[in-house]
């Protein structure tokens, strides 16, 4: 059996959650493993667009169970909030079809409000986060206050545990001229909200073990990217989780021989929200096109977001920190009508040419990216189906990435609709075996 891993190569945002939707039939289970819903996945479903923050975008096939393991942060609000959207679209979400960790971290109400102190603080130095309170839930958890999904489950432990969390914290805000938080009524919502989980609440690690055991596939769904990972990305603009492949085990709790294959999804050109280093950032009428077109405004805030030229440089790196089998590329007819194409192939930092990533983010504010340069694609790719239909300027800009990258490309993605897409059946058998078969 083959579990598949599918990873976001840049900042996020490169159209995994249409992707996980097109993959699906070939699995039963479909596992988130870090973030929490700060993201945003995309799906257009019977020309809807639904957009899943913290459920696994599985959840869209009535027959699929979804799991959001240990590694992430998760909002009870939001968790129901989202299940009542979805309800409003026909699709039932019952506790046999969701599970979550016990021990995924749980977001309380103090941590939005940290989050946004510390951006206020950082002032020109922002991250610019999503402000969802993300980032102080992970701080917590490493710093060994957070509370837990089975910490609302037990009412007594619950309230000590806000009440050791509010001594301190209190404090701090009150520092900042805000009002104290209250235990007893924090506790009394959150012991409701517990209540409510409690059904979907399980030991995931053990769950995911026995089905795989029972010859059951997963497909372990990303969020975010590469580039936003805590200690591989563009530090300290990134978000506070382990996004790369390594995330999966501790963030799930399954052993690294269970990810049998990894797709990297890359978009044709670069995107990425919120502040920090983007070397092939395009700051004019070429970007905005870029933007309008592809629509690049956040799932989740609605920022806009900044575009720029697709970075090798980047992406190569990505393919090796998280040991991509073969990519998915997403969006390249948002390109199409552009007289030249160019994607960044290596930097040039204090006049030397540098191929690999660089880790400091001063050195990444300060590169050069060298350009190739591509003709434009005649005629449109947008909604094609058949490979065989690509314009020969596009296949060979396709031939440049795979070389560039060192991997294949065995998905091209050419509109929003789940039928938008150029699927390579000889490519995917390679990584996923027989599988293959329920995706044809
Ligand atoms: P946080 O995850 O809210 O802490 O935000 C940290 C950084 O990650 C900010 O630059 C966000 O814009 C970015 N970010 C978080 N989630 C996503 C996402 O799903 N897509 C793209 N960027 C994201």
């Amino acid at each position: 059996m083959t579990n598949l891993l599918i990873i976001g190569t840049q900042w996020g945002d490169e159209g995994k959650g249409k992707i996980v939707d097109f993959l699906v039939p070939a699995f039963d289970i479909i596992a988130r493993y870090q973030g929490g819903h700060n993201a945003g996945h995309t799906v257009y479903l019977d020309g809807h667009k639904i957009v899943l923050h913290l459920i696994p975008s599985g959840i869209l096939h009535p027959d699929k169970i979804c799991l959001i393991g240990n590694g992430l942060v998760v909002s009870p609000q939001a968790f129901f909030q989202e299940i009542d959207n979805l309800k409003t679209l026909g699709i039932q979400v019952t506790p046999n079809r969701l599970l979550v960790s016990r021990s995924a971290q749980v977001i309380m109400p103090y941590h939005p409000l940290l989050e946004k102190i510390a951006e206020e603080s950082r002032g020109q130095k922002k991250i610019g986060t999503t402000l969802r309170g993300i980032g102080p839930c992970y701080e917590d958890k490493a710093a060994r206050w957070g509370i837990r999904v089975g910490d609302l489950l037990e009412p007594e432990i619950l309230r000590e545990k806000i009440q050791d969390n509010l001594s301190l914290k209190n404090k701090y805000f009150e520092a900042f001229g805000y009002p104290p938080f209250k235990v007893e009524s924090i506790f009394e919502d959150y012991q409701v909200l517990g209540e409510k989980m409690a059904p979907y609440v399980a030991d995931i690690s053990v769950y995911i073990d026995e089905q795989i055991r029972a010859g059951k596939s997963v497909l372990f769904e990303g969020a975010q990217g590469t580039l936003l990972d805590v200690d591989h990305g563009t530090y300290p603009f990134v978000t506070s989780s382990s996004c790369t492949a390594g995330g999966v085990c501790t963030g799930l709790g399954v052993n690294p021989k269970l990810v049998k294959a990894v797709l990297g999804i890359t978009k044709a050109y670069a995107t990425r929200v919120g502040s920090g280093p983007f070397p092939t950032e395009l700051q004019d009428e070429t970007g905005a096109m870029i933007a309008r077109s592809g629509d690049e405004f956040g799932a989740t805030t609605g920022r806009p977001r900044r575009c720029g030229w697709f970075d090798a440089v980047a992406v190569r790196y990505a393919c090796r920190i998280n040991g991509v089998d073969l990519l998915a590329l997403t969006k390249p007819d948002v390109l199409e009508g552009l007289p030249e194409i160019k994607a960044c192939y290596a930097y040039r930092y204090k006049g030397t040419l540098i191929k690999e990533f660089p880790s400091d983010p001063w050195i990444l504010e300060r590169v050069e990216p060298e350009y190739r340069s591509f003709p434009r694609w005649p005629g449109s790719i947008h909604r094609l189906k058949d490979f065989s239909l690509l314009p020969a300027s596009f296949i060979d800009y396709c031939k440049w990435l795979e070389d560039t990258l060192e991997v294949k490309i065995g998905l091209i993605s050419t509109g929003v609709n789940r039928e938008d897409i150029i699927y390579n059946q000889e490519k995917f058998q390679k990584i996923i075996g027989d599988k293959d078969r329920a995706l044809a």
